[in-house]
């Protein structure tokens, strides 16, 4: 889909999930942090049904085969959102959440999506500068508001 290149590291490339990367990716959630905190909808059943749904936005960064990124972007039809952005701690700081980040867009907007929505821990201060630096504003007026069903 997209590639980078670090002259330390080798070229590394994205493209879109698969359920073969699932063990992979659920590492990289579960070693990412207080950033990422897994949740039922993590499941390989419920990561299954994502995918069946719009899982052209849900990529992974590879590097020689090896997952080293994930971002679970996704469409509602109105606003596109951003889940579980996750770069192995290994190969941070070389761009690939920027990335992931501008990929997930490239898609969303190729689908006629206005604008991009995420949820950040105030906490995650790495998180928030980098969404800053993206070009997302905080939207200090809102309360983020959820329910299980
Ligand atoms: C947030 C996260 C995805 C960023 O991934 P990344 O691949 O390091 O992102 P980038 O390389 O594109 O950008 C990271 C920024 O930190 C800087 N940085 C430099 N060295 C770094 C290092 N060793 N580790 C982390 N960041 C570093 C980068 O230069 C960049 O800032 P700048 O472009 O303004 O200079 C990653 O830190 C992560 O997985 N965190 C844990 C999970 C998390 O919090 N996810 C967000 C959920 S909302």
């Amino acid at each position: 889909m997209s590639q980078g290149a670090d002259p330390l590291d080798g070229p590394w490339t994205i493209r879109p999930f698969d359920m073969e990367d699932y063990p992979a990716v659920l590492r990289l959630w579960q070693t990412a942090g207080a950033g990422v905190t897994i949740r039922p909808s993590d499941s390989s059943e419920e990561v299954a049904k994502k995918c069946a749904r719009d899982g052209d936005l849900f990529l992974v960064a590879e590097q020689e085969g090896q997952v080293i990124g994930v971002i679970m972007g996704a469409w509602d039809g109105r606003r596109g959102w951003l889940h579980h952005l996750a770069v192995d701690a290994a190969h941070r700081g070389r761009g690939v959440g920027s990335s992931l980040v501008a990929a997930v867009e490239e898609g969303l907007r190729a689908k006629g999506c206005l604008k991009v929505n995420l949820l950040v821990a105030r906490a995650n201060q790495q998180a928030r500068a980098l969404y800053r630096r993206l070009g997302y504003d905080e939207m200090s007026d809102f309360l983020p508001m959820g329910k299980e069903l």
